[in-house]
């Protein structure tokens, strides 16, 4: 989000613009808590993980006199438009905003779950993924060392992006992903057929949004049919953390100057995205109403790489 911040700030300055950066989210204009933002007040920032201007969940953001307060506040700072840099909650209230209120706003895709249509790839998904890998790599130490199965749950909300991203990564025996139905006989079969030929160890990737219930649940089935020490790591908050990839930083520089531009061309309740490398507006609204498709191929393509 710092990488976009910078980018939305710069571009902004660029062309003559006065920004202020909203504190904590939507809590800040509801609140008032925002400043002027210059040149340096963003430098240096491309390198870290989370975001400098902060940011928060707003419940009073969902009610519409919450959403009145904050065009109030908007009103009062002869602010013309507003950039939100987010996921589709951060979306739907700057759509509810827009509608209420006739303000003018873009959306730049930052989370994690890379769920939103309308852009190849969301701003913090390949550093989670990254981060996740350098975790499941470690792990995999002592799971071949003492001949274990670990099942690793990871972040992704109701998208499997991230599961299948580092389950292929990580070289995964398995990837359980709410997208796709779970067999787990045929996970504990193969795992089987993987020990009978030799191997050390196992791991599966679980998203945290997969409907079996969890790593627990896929842990007591596992138990419940072959004699695997299965050990269960959840991999929590440490995905959304850390220095931003080369890729991250790349996609959020393009994306906040985008943004910028989209504003200048009068385009409004649009997200901005990149597909096949080509920058995209898309309607806030579809963002969240259609679906991104999650190529269900790579699970085949990985049951044969990690057989
Ligand atoms: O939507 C992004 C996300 O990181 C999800 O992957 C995760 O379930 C959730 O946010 C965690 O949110 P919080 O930090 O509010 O618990």
């Amino acid at each position: 989000m710092n990488a976009a911040l910078r980018a939305i700030v710069r571009t902004a300055l660029n062309f003559g613009h006065t920004i202020y950066g909203i504190k904590h989210g939507y809590e800040g204009l509801i609140n008032d808590d925002m400043e002027p933002l210059n040149a340096g007040s963003v430098s240096n920032i491309i390198k870290y993980g989370g975001t400098v201007i902060q940011t928060a969940r707003s419940p009073a953001f969902l009610t519409p006199e919450g959403r009145q307060k904050a065009y109030e506040n908007i009103k009062k700072r002869n602010i013309s438009s507003l950039i939100v840099i987010g996921g589709d909650g951060s979306f739907h209230g700057l759509h509810e905003l827009i509608l209420e209120h006739g303000i003018q706003g873009i959306g730049v895709p930052g989370t994690i779950d890379n769920d939103l249509y309308g852009t190849d790839f969301t701003i913090g998904f390949d550093t989670a993924v990254n981060t996740a890998l350098d975790a499941i790599d470690k792990i995999r130490d002592t799971a071949t060392s003492h001949s274990r199965l670990f099942i690793i749950e990871v972040m992704g909300h109701t998208s499997g992006y991230i599961a299948l991203y580092t389950g292929v990564g990580g070289g995964a025996e398995d990837i359980i992903i709410p997208e796709s139905p779970v067999d787990l006989s045929k996970i504990w079969a193969r795992l089987n057929m993987g020990r009978a030929r030799g191997k050390k160890s196992s791991i599966i990737v679980v998203a945290e949004g997969e409907r079996t219930g969890g790593a627990a649940a896929v842990k007591a089935h596992i138990e419940k049919y072959s004699d695997w020490e299965v050990k269960v790591s959840i991999l929590g908050h440490i995905q959304r953390g850390g220095a931003p990839s080369a890729f991250d930083r790349f996609l959020a520089s393009r994306l906040g100057y985008e943004a910028v531009f989209a504003v200048m061309r009068n385009e409004t309740d649009k997200m901005v995205g990149i597909v096949d490398k080509a920058v995209t507006l898309t309607p806030l609204a579809e963002t969240w109403t259609k679906k991104k498709d999650l190529d269900l191929s790579y699970l085949a393509m990985n049951d044969i790489l990690s057989s």
